[in-house]
């Protein structure tokens, strides 16, 4: 039994996620969590709201409501909407919590104990119209590198570019717009990446199986132009964790708090104490995860996130990590995503573009999305949703493939033999030959989601599916057992054994079909089907079970229609 450590990338506080935002970091990070926990291994699966930051003030702002206030209200909010998706957080935390506060006071004290914290007396971009700072992205411009005219002070959404507010061309407040902006002096404190450049790159040298767009987005920002820069790590904001060292004041950085990026990443660790919390657990229970002095060394730490996050993860997170001197878990595999572009275009959260998760809540259940989304995951390039793609996903593999074969051989074996497993005949060659062909499928299925091929995963699930619905149609027991009943039993015996493997297989797609499957199977034997042979006789002769409900509904096109017409982009 291994220990697996998986983070999501924490969603910001703004606003409800749309679907690309899931599909890019915490539903495969929940399928891997699934799988993991199946294979038998013990996990630790955590994520949390990102709530500090330009865009939770921007975002309280336009609300109307306290920022604190705004947070705690949207993190509830987001909480339901994970548990509505089965997204299987061990603990889904807040990084405005105390443990956070207190963890990154403690690694901002550290590094400037290593001499790896340096103040900068800076030039920032002040408004006067506003009579603040404009950090981030209070401050909207062209950007230098690519010319995208939206590019915010932190980072250009185009290029991914990491900015400083002042390389901005032709700059504005995005509070109100002003361009009367002026440039002021303000103390901060700066990460010195720099001086850990060597120590990083021979981090990143040493993972030769992260995958390529992993690797070369950290290589990217390694070596690109002036190579690592040292990154500015507080801001002139309200909200957010306060400058201190440790537990100590930081002369002159009265009134700042630590930039978003710094804090967030470290809510990975925070979140964990704050799973310990509110289980009743002890500092020591956490730490067995995070600190490799204290157990973590054998702990595999993967992190889950999309394209824009990299250079966080593979740079500034670590180098906090490393310049810390201490004994923290780095990642160890770092899998990252493309977009998910919608029907032709991007989603937009500020133009209301797409499908936002309680909205898809509201139309289909989970199983429906998670199904789809996982199944043409922007893995090895940008992907696409389109509504005829999705209902024909859904009406191919998820009804006609696997509830059709659940609903067929549970009723026709009602209907012929009782709603008990039948006894009869033998398995023969057909069988044995679908029992084998199986053992080698599920071999290969288990290979992709251990190595978070998520796509190649769903094409390998879906193949299982597909093997015994054709094995179902040349095995045909409603045509035997007009001639030889006992024939048909072994078919029909076989056949309510399959429904119990594909619900353990299925689980971490479709977490609550499997689990129609198996209540209706009447097991909660969810033992991974190493031994497919041994799994497939699991179900003794004699054994009961019911006709579940139907597994899944078919999309209509009139429903297609409407909902393509309703997500085009009205939601402000
Ligand atoms: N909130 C960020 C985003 O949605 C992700 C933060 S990940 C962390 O892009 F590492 F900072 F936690
Ligand atoms: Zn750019």
């Amino acid at each position: 039994m291994a220990r697996i450590l998986i983070t999501s990338a924490i969603p910001y506080i703004n606003g409800i996620k749309h679907l690309g935002n899931l599909v890019g970091s915490q539903l495969p990070a929940d399928l891997f969590a699934r799988f993991n926990r199946a294979m038998g291994h013990e996990v630790m699966f955590i994520c949390a709201t990102d709530e500090h930051g330009t865009p939770a003030e921007l975002a309280a702002a336009k609300a109307g409501q306290p920022v604190a206030e705004y947070c705690a209200e949207m993190h509830k909010v987001q909480a339901e909407l994970a548990k509505g998706f089965r997204l299987s957080f061990d603990h889904f935390g807040r990084s405005s919590s105390q443990r956070n506060h207190v963890l990154t006071q403690h690694f901002a004290g550290k590094l400037a104990d290593n001499g790896l914290i340096r103040e900068v007396s800076e030039k920032m971009i002040f408004s006067i119209d506003d009579n603040r700072f404009l950090p981030d992205r209070y401050i909207e411009g062209t950007c230098p590198n690519c010319g995208y005219d939206s590019a915010r002070g932190d980072q250009c959404d185009n290029c991914t570019k990491q900015l400083d507010p002042t390389d901005l061309i032709n700059p504005h407040s995005t509070i109100s717009g002003s361009t009367n902006l002026e440039v002021r002096e303000t103390k901060h404190l700066y990460l010195m990446q720099r001086a850990l450049k060597d120590k990083l790159e021979a981090w990143i040298d040493s993972k030769t199986d992260w995958p390529i767009l992993t690797t070369s987005i950290a290589k990217k920002w390694l070596n690109d132009g002036d190579g690592l820069q040292d990154r500015g790590i507080t801001r002139d904001l309200h909200w957010g964790i306060p400058v201190m060292k440790g537990d100590q004041p930081w002369p002159g950085m009265e009134g700042k708090v630590f930039y978003v990026w710094f804090d967030a990443p470290i809510e990975y660790i925070a979140g964990t104490a704050e799973w310990a919390d509110a289980n009743g657990k002890a500092d020591a229970d956490w730490e067995r995860w995070w600190r490799t002095d204290k157990g973590a060394h054998d702990v595999t730490y993967y992190q889950f996130m999309g394209k824009d996050n990299v250079p966080f993860h593979t740079l500034s997170f670590p180098a906090t990590i490393l310049g810390s001197g201490e004994p923290w878990k780095l990642v160890d595999y770092l899998k990252s995503f493309n977009y998910l572009n919608y029907d032709g275009g991007q989603f937009s959260t500020s133009r209301g573009r797409g499908v936002f998760m309680d909205q898809a809540l509201s139309i289909l259940p989970s199983d429906y999305w998670r199904w789809w989304l996982l199944s043409h995951a922007p893995e090895s390039s940008d992907s696409e949703f389109t509504w005829e793609n999705f209902q024909a996903s859904v009406n191919k593999d998820l009804a006609d493939v696997l509830g059709n074969l659940v609903s067929r051989v549970t009723k026709f074996c009602v209907s012929k033999f009782g709603a008990e497993v039948p006894a009869g005949g033998a398995f023969s060659e057909q069988e044995h030959r679908l029992i084998e062909e199986l053992g080698t499928r599920i071999t290969d299925y288990a290979a992709c989601m251990q190595a978070m091929e998520v796509r190649k995963a769903s094409a390998e699930l879906r193949a299982i599916w597909v093997i015994g619905n054709e094995y179902l149609q040349a095995a045909a027991p409603w045509t035997v057992v007009k001639t030889d009943p006992e024939r048909a039993q072994a078919m029909i015996r076989l056949s309510l054994n399959l429904i119990r493997v594909y619900a353990i297989l299925s689980a971490p797609f479709i977490p609550d079909a499997a689990a129609t499957m198996m209540a209706a199977i009447d097991s909660d034997d969810w033992t991974w089907p190493t031994d497919v042979a041994a799994a497939m006789t699991a179900l003794p002769a004699g054994h009961a079970f019911t006709v579940p409900e139907n597994l899944f509904r078919k999309i209509t096109d009139e429903e297609r229609a409407d909902w393509q017409a309703r997500f085009a982009g009205v939601r402000t």
